[in-house]
């Protein structure tokens, strides 16, 4: 019997994703020197596009050059003569070679912004809702490295609030105009449309901070603004953060999916975590109220509760989760629990892009439709200096360098095997 992860998933401006299995957003770290998506971009989206996924999600695309989150990261231009629409559309092309609509993560990291990462010079600081600085790590030297490695941020006035908005809504239509199939707004993982969300980083006293309603305002600026500015049946996706959250915030957490609800939006995908706490790669913590005997196959999957939660209260929401997914089993059992519609897939994705079709393979027994990987340990300097920011980037950096080697056609390598 095929696999209920064959099941179509149709959106509500009419896109239909062939079946559940998303590849998720992984930054590729390949752009040009002048942040443009280069024939690197192209072969690894080529090898996902013949990899059986229902939609390849990019990793983020910033819509602001002078603010990348990472050195290589691909930027939407178009408040300058770039010339560089021939090689989106180009990227479009490749990506959906094969029939995998593929949705263009759109981000600005505000705070989480790298020195020297994008045009703004190296001693500019970096804007965020409030002029809070990053902590990452709990010593003097993982302090110091992080003052050094991310600028303080200064409040943003509201012309900059402004430069956001049309910078996103420019780019959701450069995007679509390119090929791409949908975008998806990053309000996840402490980059700036998070900042604004979360309340620990937003002590704004305007109409941007305060409230649940106040600080989800920049957000529902920029899905109106882009919803104006695209096609009806182009896709916009938005990519939140689970409560990471205490039982407090999970009302205003819900509040404010109920305004991107009733705004409109095709789907939402649900993750967790920041810089400061990367539990999107590390996952999160079981319920406390969780027995043993609710460990089922589905508890693979990170942010299940919350997913399960908000599937609860928002029935008819298009629901991505991403997380710790490793086998055909785990995703079944997440749908089959109501969990989601769409299972987003990175780190196996980047080692085996033919992840999907393995998992959606009759032929393959459930035993084999999966994937093990071990955690990427960080080198021997973080541990000997008991730092977490210098030990950060190891699982980012493998997979990384595995998506390079997709790109350069070489085989990729399974960490701890
Ligand atoms: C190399 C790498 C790059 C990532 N880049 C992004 C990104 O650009 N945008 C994003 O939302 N998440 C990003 N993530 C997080 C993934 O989308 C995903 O949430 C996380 O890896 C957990 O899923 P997994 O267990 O299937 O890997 C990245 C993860 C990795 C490993």
């Amino acid at each position: 019997m095929p696999s209920l992860l064959n099941d179509a998933v149709k959106l509500p401006c009419g896109l239909v994703f062939p079946n559940r299995l998303s590849k998720a957003a992984m930054a590729e770290n390949l752009a040009t020197s002048d942040s443009n998506p280069n024939e690197n971009f192209n072969l690894a989206y080529n090898r996902w596009s013949d990899g059986g996924w229902g939609m390849i999600m990019t990793g983020n695309v910033q819509v602001d050059v002078d603010h990348l989150g990472n050195f290589k990261d691909p930027a939407v231009q178009t408040d300058y003569e770039t010339k560089s629409s021939k090689l989106w559309k180009a990227y479009a092309a490749a990506s959906q070679k094969h029939g995998s609509p593929t949705i263009v993560q759109l981000a600005h990291p505000g705070r989480q912004s790298l020195r020297g990462a994008g045009r703004r010079g190296l001693f500019a600081p970096t804007i965020a809702p409030s002029a809070i600085p990053l902590t990452i790590g709990n010593n003097f030297l993982d302090s110091v490295i992080t003052s050094l490695a991310f600028p303080r941020p200064r409040e943003m006035t509201q012309k900059d609030i402004n430069t956001v908005i049309r910078l996103f809504v420019d780019s959701a239509r450069f995007i679509a105009e390119s090929g791409f199939s949908g975008i998806e707004l990053h309000a996840a993982h402490g980059y700036l449309l998070d900042q604004f969300i979360n309340p620990k980083t937003n002590l704004r006293t305007d109409v941007y901070g305060g409230s649940a309603e106040n600080r989800a305002r920049l957000l529902l600026d920029i899905l109106k603004g882009c919803r104006e500015a695209v096609p009806a049946t182009f896709c916009i996706g938005v990519k939140l953060n689970s409560a990471d959250h205490s039982a407090a915030n999970l009302e205003d957490t819900m509040t404010q999916i109920r305004l991107l609800v009733d705004a409109g939006i095709d789907f939402l995908e649900v993750s967790g975590g920041t810089y400061e706490n990367p539990r999107m790669v590390d996952g999160d913590k079981p319920a406390i109220s969780q027995t043993k005997s609710a460990r089922t196959a589905a508890r693979e999957a990170f942010f299940l509760d919350f997913a399960k939660e908000t599937r609860k209260r928002f029935p008819n929401l298009v629901l991505m989760l991403t997380g710790g997914f490793r086998s055909r089993a785990g995703a079944e059992a997440a749908i089959k629990e109501n969990a989601c519609d769409l299972v987003g897939i990175a780190r196996p994705a980047a080692v085996n892009p033919r992840f999907a079709a393995l998992l959606l393979d009759e032929g393959t027994r459930d035993e084999d439709a999966q994937i093990s990987l071990d955690k990427v340990r960080p080198g021997w300097l973080p541990k000997l200096l008991r730092s977490q920011i210098l030990g950060a980037g190891a699982e980012s950096t493998y997979y990384a360098d595995q998506i390079h080697r997709l790109a350069k056609g070489r085989a990729t390598a399974v960490p701890g095997h």
